[in-house]
């Protein structure tokens, strides 16, 4: 780029612009956000109607594009062949880089991805996305500038230069995400165990309540981040019950009274199979699954805490597991009508359950509503 170039304003605000872009990449480990924030900053700093970020996927032999920004695109995922006429797969084997002044004179351009989009595209500026080994790991793919112009010199500089600042945050945040998977894969498997046996519908049992909850976390105004964690942790609240016996947990009939006090301890175990957890995930599950029967009154176990002497997840998850615990069919009762539940939770507003938490309940019913619709509907 030439240093009168940088002089002007328009160099000023690209500067800024690029300050701004290093700003925003920095400690976002969440890959889905990470490449939304890439594609909106480089369409904002070069000024393009589009911008696709392609990741190279070699194990499904594919280039793949989450984000696609511009107006009138329906996809917002896009496959495209390694080994295809894409332009995509032609930067990510080559290396090279694209740039076609215009798509309409020139005969090799592919209009495969405008067939995919539906958008027509005049020119393109496409680079590869390198990381520090030097092996491409994806492909920047710019389509028609805002000012109708090709691409110049200046434009194909400061995208290897956004590519080269954003390339290292793209790959750790891949990284991230396969542990993150990797993790969260664990969990919901451990929770499976855990629900196993006591329940027909585990799978759809742990999806509700980790969606309740989630809900939940959002409208009582927990950031994106502990939302999550709120919802994946939820999954756990019941992994005390590996250590209590079929006899017991499969029971059809009405517990006697040390049947119970021992089917109760399914918190303690719970707590004890997750205490001195390192892991963020985890704290917060070992608080869910050691006080999830509390009640707010304090006439819950194992320590009848109450109020907000019982951990604020805990008094979430106890609302979502007992709503949705009423919703599904059990070895000791038939599934109650969402309604019925819903005024359940209501009436025990304050005695069983925090009133606030309830509020919140009230508020997203609409929504949880719709989670049972397409259940029944399936
Ligand atoms: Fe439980
Ligand atoms: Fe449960």
């Amino acid at each position: 780029m030439e240093i009168k170039e940088f002089s002007s304003t328009t160099a000023k605000k690209q500067l800024m612009l690029l300050a701004d872009f290093g700003r925003q990449l920095t400690g976002e480990t969440d890959f889905d956000k990470l490449l939304s924030v890439i594609a909106t900053q480089i369409s904002k700093i070069i000024g393009v109607k589009r911008c696709f970020i392609f990741i190279k996927d070699d194990k499904n032999k594919e280039f793949w594009s989450k984000i696609a920004r511009g107006k009138g695109l329906k996809h917002t995922e896009i496959h495209l062949p390694l080994n295809g006429d894409s332009i995509a797969a032609f930067v990510g084997r080559t290396g090279n880089t694209v740039n076609i002044q215009n798509a309409n004179e020139n005969t090799t351009f592919s209009r495969a991805l405008d067939r995919i989009t539906g958008f027509k595209t005049n020119s393109v500026l496409a680079i590869p996305l390198i990381n520090k080994e030097g092996n491409i790991i994806g492909v920047f793919q710019l389509s028609n500038k805002k000012n109708n112009k090709a691409f110049d010199g200046n434009d194909e500089g400061l995208l290897k230069l956004l590519a080269s600042l954003a390339g290292t945050n793209i790959e750790i945040a891949a990284l991230y995400n396969e542990v993150q998977l990797a993790n969260l894969e664990t969990i919901y498997r451990l929770a499976i165990t855990a629900e196993y046996r006591d329940q027909y519908d585990t799978k759809a049992h742990l999806q509700h309540i980790s969606e309740i909850c989630h809900k939940l976390a959002k409208d009582l105004n927990f950031n994106d981040g502990d939302a999550d964690i709120i919802k994946n942790a939820s999954m756990l609240h019941d992994i005390g019950k590996v250590a209590i016996s079929d006899s017991i947990l499969l029971k059809p009939g009405k517990l006697t009274e040390d049947e119970y006090n021992r089917m109760k301890m399914h918190a303690i175990y719970g707590g004890k199979i997750l205490e001195s957890a390192k892991s963020k995930i985890l704290k917060i599950a070992y608080k869910m699954s050691l006080y999830h029967h509390e009640k707010y009154d304090g006439s819950g176990y194992p320590f009848a805490l109450s109020g907000v002497h019982i951990p604020i997840e805990a008094r979430i998850l106890s609302v979502a597991d007992v709503f949705d615990a009423l919703c599904m069919h059990r070895v000791y009762k038939r599934p109650w009508s969402e309604q019925k539940a819903y005024e359940y939770i209501v009436d025990h507003s304050g005695s069983d359950f925090d009133p606030e938490v309830v509020q919140a309940f009230k508020r997203i019913f609409d929504d949880v509503k719709k989670m049972y619709y397409v259940k029944i509907k399936k």
